[in-house]
């Protein structure tokens, strides 16, 4: 049977609930707004009334607009209220029990025409629907967090799913002007899947002492072109949900990449959950120090190439680029012998160039990403001064400089690389397209490209080159690259996309 949904239910108004709620109302849809008790409920109309006050201070609504919106929300603490809803979205914690309790009572309280469905991130669409008489008419709604601003609505379906279901709660997706992506359902679905495994990644990088919080926030952010680091989008996902989809994760894959990073636990156990909880791995903190910048001191520099990402020791000219950028700035460039500051171009670790040098602590590996960031690695050879001195000199250079250990794909490539990787293995595994996958991160995280995009952008066997000197380096199993990646390469590929053209 055809649904029209002109009457949906939300239960839940925390920030994803309320949002949602937001996204209908303003579709024309009139909301029937559900939460616990009238405190919950309070602050459920409070996030609706910050959203669009938010909007109206923008000039994006005019109050009357914001009224409208507003007028089409009923509040309640009663699930019979849901009695006449066509559709209703349940956006509660991520815990099993409260969901199936939940869907038993709506099974119960709404008409047997209504949808059922749930944004949960984590758990098991098809367990969720086996609680209840109507499992044909339940299916995933998972939307992004800001809702109204994520343009992404994932439609889940299961084996239980009507036929046309999936495609009728696409069709509400689109009139919500948002994208839908219609998917089976696997654990983290295919952003989350995505997402989190290379969240986690960066914590685990943060616990090793890699770099900093804030220096791998900037990378992504200025050097892969993220909207967000990784440490802001984990404060923002929730590190307690962040937790919970990681295991989620592991519990299907049993992969070492997906088990949460040991910080997770202990920064959610704390109750330091990121935005809602007022700190996570951001939070309040001093303002940075301006006169602790690093001023470039009067020094000699001498720039060397570095080795090629598959250890051939081919020059790609990225030195002798620098060295004239560095000319054009008015710095003179000296014989490595008699230079105070070494800089050694290359895109993989450089403590072997270090140690053939007379003054090894001179030397620091330097990685230019995109046009904006410049990765510093200092060895544990490297001088303090040396690496302070190369920051001054990249920042008279106009690049953000990115400081890290010398490692195996420095910042960026250690987490872009797994991260597009695992996109080549979810399509691989013939779980979605490459269409859908660059469109779910593009909409869903507001990449500036898709994965398939960005490999192709990069070069497959940059990508490729740059796996296996993690796989080297780290012997994890998920750095391998992706047997079709592999194969690209050899086979003188240049564009993934054009297997799926
Ligand atoms: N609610 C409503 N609107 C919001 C908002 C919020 N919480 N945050 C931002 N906005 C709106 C702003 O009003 C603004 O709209 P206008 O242009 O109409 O004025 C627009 O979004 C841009 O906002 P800002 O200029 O303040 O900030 P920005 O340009 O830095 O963008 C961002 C903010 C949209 C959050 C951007 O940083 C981004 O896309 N980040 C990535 C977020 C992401 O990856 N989300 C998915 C997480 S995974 C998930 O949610 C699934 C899960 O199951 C865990």
């Amino acid at each position: 049977m055809a649904s029209t949904f002109e009457t949906v239910g939300v239960v839940g108004l925390g920030t994803m609930g309320a949002g949602i709620a937001e996204v209908f109302a303003r579709a024309g849809i009139a909301v029937v707004g559900v939460e616990t008790d009238p405190g919950a409920l309070e602050r459920g109309r409070g996030h609706l009334d910050g959203s669009t006050g938010r909007a109206l201070s923008r000039g994006r609504l005019t109050e009357a607009e914001r009224a409208e919106i507003l007028g089409r929300v009923a509040f309640t603490t009663s699930l019979e209220d849901l009695s006449d809803c066509d559709l209703v979205i349940e956006a509660i914690p991520e815990v099993m029990d409260f969901k199936r309790a939940l869907f038993t009572d709506l099974d119960r309280v709404c008409k047997p025409s209504a949808v059922l469905a749930t944004n949960t991130s984590s758990l098991s669409v098809t367990a969720i629907a086996a609680t209840t008489t109507r499992p044909g008419r339940v299916v995933g709604m998972h939307f992004f967090n800001p809702a109204p601003v994520m343009r992404l609505v994932e439609v889940v379906r299961t084996v239980s799913t009507e036929d046309g279901l999936a495609e009728e709660v696409a069709g509400l997706a689109r009139r919500l002007g948002k994208t839908p992506v219609t998917v089976a359902d696997r654990a983290g679905f295919v952003v989350n899947r995505l997402l989190l495994p290379y969240l986690n990644h960066a914590a685990a990088l943060l616990e090793q002492g890699l770099s900093t919080r804030d220096d791998i926030d900037t990378a992504m952010r200025l050097g892969a072109g993220f909207p967000m680091g990784p440490f802001a989008l984990l404060d923002l996902i929730g590190l307690d949900t962040s937790y919970e989809i990681c295991e989620a994760l592991f519990r299907e894959s049993r992969e070492r990449r997906h088990a949460p990073a040991p910080v997770l636990r202990e920064l959610v156990t704390a109750g330091l959950l990121g935005r809602k909880s007022g700190r996570g791995f951001h939070g309040e903190e001093p303002p940075a120090n301006p006169s602790a910048e690093e001023k470039p001191s009067a020094s000699t520099v001498a720039v060397v190439g570095g080795t090629a990402a598959n250890g051939t020791g081919a020059a790609d000219g990225a030195a002798e680029a620098f060295a004239e950028r560095l000319s054009a700035a008015g710095f003179k460039t000296t014989p490595v012998e008699e230079a105070d500051l070494v800089v050694a171009v290359s895109r993989t670790p450089v403590i072997e160039q270090a140690v053939r040098l007379p003054h090894p602590a001179r030397l620091v590996g330097l990685n230019l990403v995109g046009d904006q960031v410049a990765e510093v690695a200092s060895t544990v050879l490297t001088s303090p001064g040396a690496a302070q001195v190369a920051r001054g000199l990249l920042r008279i250079l106009g690049r953000t400089s990115v400081s890290c250990r010398d490692r195996a794909g420095f910042v960026v490539g250690a987490l872009l690389h797994p991260h597009l990787n695992d996109a080549v293995r979810m399509y691989e595994s013939g779980y979605a397209s490459m269409e859908d996958i660059d469109t779910a991160m593009r909409l869903g995280c507001g990449y500036p490209a898709g994965p398939f995009e960005m490999l192709d952008r990069l070069g497959l066997e940059t990508v490729r080159d740059g796996l296996r000197a993690l796989y080297a380096e780290y012997r994890d199993p998920s750095f391998a690259p992706a047997p079709l990646l592999d194969q690209l390469v050899t086979a003188g590929v240049r564009s993934i996309r054009d297997l799926s053209s």
